[in-house]
């Protein structure tokens, strides 16, 4: 069954009066893969109304960054999304979106957004929150599904529902990957064959990382493990890796213990590729 398309903010409201609770929203920018599908499954399973909302979300690109390259498939995600039959997807211009251009007034993510993706991306999780902000108010949703894939952005989008009190809850859905390894992703598809091969080298070293935290080993072994991974890899430039508090992301030293979070960030050619695994910390 198709869903129903909804492109500006008056019909979206008129259409949410007869939908049922809980409202459950999946925010994407489109280009949908089974990792999208796994979060509106995880929607889906809960009842109520699901809303899928794609929008490539210029606020949150930099000059430098690839907004206008970024895939738009709406066609294809309507397709792909008629089979798990949510009941609305809402696609706004960026008009509908932003009338009066770019926001003025944006919501600040602290010391959170300047850190490792913050870092590299001056401003994106200032855009990222300050979208996500608008899609909850506009789609009144009472539950969020995010991907663990984004990790920094979750736990931004987890700090900003805690800080701001907003009533909903955050849920957040596994990574899915292909099976040698790779998260997917809508980037995924810029790779040629031989880069994908080049970007197994994140997971290789995300599994390093994992297999050291098993045998009790500290998160300075893991960061050195992963990074000789990395940086023996051809074609890869490393942008980061780090072992981290997984709502701080403050890195952690030898006597955290606990549930930790391996990140890192690489490029291949020009293609930016995250991807993020639990270790365990404090010995076995
Ligand atoms: O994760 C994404 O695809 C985007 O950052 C989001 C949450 C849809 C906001 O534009």
């Amino acid at each position: 069954m198709t869903p129903l398309l909804i492109r500006d903010r008056e019909a979206l409201a008129v259409a949410l009066n007869d939908l049922p609770s809980p409202r459950g929203v999946v925010m994407t920018m489109g280009a949908l893969h089974a990792g999208h599908l796994d979060l509106v499954r995880a929607a889906a399973a809960r009842g109520g109304t699901v809303i899928v909302t794609v929008f490539v979300n210029p606020l949150q690109f930099g000059p430098d960054e690839d907004f206008a390259a970024y895939p738009r498939t709406l066609d294809d995600d309507l397709r792909v999304l008629g089979e798990l039959s949510p009941a609305v997807v809402y696609a706004p211009s960026a008009a509908d979106m932003y009338p009066s251009g770019a926001p003025a007034v944006r919501l600040d993510p602290g010391d959170l957004g300047n850190v490792y993706e913050g870092a590299i991306r001056p401003g994106h999780f200032a855009g990222v929150l300050t979208v996500v902000a608008k899609l909850l108010a506009r789609t009144r949703a009472e539950v969020a599904y995010f991907g663990r894939k984004d990790a920094q952005q979750l736990a931004l989008v987890r700090q900003m529902v805690r800080d701001l009190d907003l009533p909903l809850e955050i849920v957040a859905v596994p990574i899915r990957r292909d099976p040698d390894g790779l998260a997917l992703s809508s980037r995924n598809r810029y790779l040629s064959p031989e880069q994908r091969v080049q970007a197994l080298a994140l997971p290789r070293a995300l599994d390093a990382a994992v297999a050291l935290a098993a045998d009790g080993a500290p998160p300075a072994a893991m960061r050195r493990a992963a990074l000789a991974v990395l940086t023996a890899a051809p074609r890869v430039e490393v942008d980061y890796f780090d072992v981290v508090d997984a709502t701080t992301f403050r890195r952690v030293g030898a006597r955290a213990a606990g549930e930790g979070l391996a990140i890192g960030a690489i490029r291949v050619g020009g293609t930016r590729l995250i991807d993020n695994a639990s270790v365990s910390l404090g010995g076995r």
